[in-house]
């Protein structure tokens, strides 16, 4: 696996794999790696002739008060893994590599859909997200990228991105993965004591109420909600912040689920915040 810290080194690797005309997938991290990531390198491997994986804890994506500075980070590891899933290269840039002196220009999606679910609490996440995403896909090339569903408003205003900037390039959403007992697996699940782990699984178990009544035909949204909304509030370490039902490609709120839903959490379990969400398509 070619381990690459430069814009150049890339470039001029992709170049060569052009000229071989093969295909690239790219896999976006901000690193310490779990099976979510992984599953998306798989998924890369089987679409693409040549992954790239990119390690990089983006700063514009965090807000001041934020985890940017104890967000976990382990790039030996990341590169073990990575390794094993048959990716072939790793872009691992310092950040003035991407954000060289006197940056001053971003992508931002300038709609409620930054604004609302997650974007209430975090105003610039989205504005670092896309800025990022789209220097990466600049730098790479990718014929397809690849994304996780468990950061659902992330997929939606990235594919809106990638449509309003006509850019050249498939993005593919990868399923949540769990552990075993249903906690969506994330870099920050580290952050959680034994109990604050076992408090956690309220936000999976509320994703599986909130499904079993859609799928027992309950459609208005007030109802799933708050009877997912119940089940978090009985778990004394947990704070919800939302659990919303809003359209899966505009975000907008809805009060009956028809055509493509999206509902999401964030829930603080002690002082870690934790996402989940679940889809639905009529
Ligand atoms: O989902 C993430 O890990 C990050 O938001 C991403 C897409 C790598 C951009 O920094």
């Amino acid at each position: 696996m070619i381990i690459a810290t430069t814009i150049a080194e890339v470039r001029t690797q992709v170049a060569e794999w052009r000229r071989q005309g093969v295909t690239v997938g790219l896999v976006p991290t901000m690193g310490y790696l779990h099976e979510g990531h992984l599953s998306l390198l798989l998924s890369g491997g089987a679409q693409c002739d040549r992954t790239v994986a990119s390690v990089f804890v983006n700063p514009t994506q965090f807000g001041p008060n934020e985890d940017f500075d104890a967000y976990p980070r382990d790039f030996e590891r990341d590169c073990a893994l990575l390794e094993r899933t048959g990716c072939a290269m790793v872009f691992h840039p310092e950040a003035e590599e991407l954000y060289p002196d006197g940056f001053c220009t971003y992508v931002e999606n300038d709609s409620d859909m930054a604004r609302v679910l997650c974007g209430r609490t975090r105003p610039i996440h989205f504005r670092g997200v896309c800025t990022v995403v789209s220097k990466l896909l600049h730098i790479v090339t990718p014929d397809k990228a690849f994304f996780g569903q468990k950061d659902a408003q992330q997929l939606a205003i990235i594919r809106r991105m990638v449509r309003d900037l006509s850019m050249d390039v498939e993005i593919v959403g990868c399923p949540i993965v769990r552990e075993p007992d249903g906690l969506a697996k994330s870099s920050r699940n580290i952050y959680l004591n034994p109990q604050e782990r076992q408090a956690a699984l309220c936000l999976s178990k509320a994703v599986t109420l909130g499904q079993k009544l859609v799928t027992e035909g309950q459609r208005d949204a007030k109802t799933i909600l708050s009877a997912m909304l119940a089940l978090i509030d009985a778990e004394p370490l947990a704070q919800i912040e939302y659990v919303s039902a809003v359209d899966g490609n505009t975000l907008a709120p809805i009060q009956r689920l028809s055509g493509t839903v999206l509902v999401a959490m964030a829930v603080y379990i002690g002082k870690t915040r934790l996402i989940d969400n679940f889809s639905w398509e009529e």
